[in-house]
């Protein structure tokens, strides 16, 4: 069984997805934390539901982003956590920290990286970005997490189609939905040591 951290900024849906999927045993794992970057976060309500510990860390109540990281890091390590998945976190995170936990930080993205990922690339930006460019795909990647923005390496991907009449919010339904399947299969992954081999690969 693997400890798992999920980090949250926003609904938690993809939170949601993850809990179920432990409960279920697909994946070999607990979420022994949640830790949100906004208090209104309505993940925290639902991690709360469950029962998991929760804690919300601001950024505005740390100097700099190594001391904001620092301070995820303290309650990280006192859980002993295996895994920490990203999952709407908005805060970039340290490299001292994504270097602690190198090839244990995943996050996933609403699109086919590498297109439309980087600095400022989320939420709704991405889809209406994918449908300015008239994309006839789209999707999501859960990648490992490294020091650049949706950068490391890509464990798992799903292609989505854009369909003519669609709005920003209708893709990014369709797209949220196969996330929901996506980010517990790579956690199932990593769960039974198979992400190993990803990360080493070179680029
Ligand atoms: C998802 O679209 C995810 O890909 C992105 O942020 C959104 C989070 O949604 N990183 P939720 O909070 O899990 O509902």
């Amino acid at each position: 069984m693997i400890r798992i951290a999920v980090l949250v900024s926003g609904g938690g849906t993809n939170l949601q997805a993850l809990i179920d999927n432990c409960k279920s045993g697909f994946i070999q794992g607990k979420i022994v934390l949640v830790i949100s970057s906004r208090p209104q976060a309505y993940a925290l309500k639902r991690a709360e539901k469950e029962n998991i510990h929760t804690k919300v860390i601001e950024k505005k109540h740390y100097g700099n982003e190594k001391e904001y990281s620092d301070a995820i890091q303290r309650e990280i390590r006192a859980k002993k956590v295996d895994l920490i998945c990203l999952a709407g976190f908005l805060v970039k995170l340290s490299p001292n920290i994504i270097k602690t936990y190198e090839s244990r930080i995943m996050n996933i993205h609403p699109a086919l990286l590498p297109s439309f990922g980087g600095k400022g690339m989320y939420g709704i930006k991405v889809h209406e970005e994918v449908l300015k460019r008239g994309q006839k795909y789209s999707g999501c990647s859960v990648h490992l997490v490294d020091e650049e923005y949706d950068h490391g390496p890509v464990i798992l991907q799903k292609k989505v189609p854009v369909k003519k009449d669609d709005t920003p919010q209708i893709l990014a339904e369709r797209i949220l939905k196969e996330e929901h399947k996506l980010y517990p299969q790579a956690v199932r992954m990593f769960a039974l040591g198979k992400i190993k081999q990803i990360s080493k690969r070179k680029s």
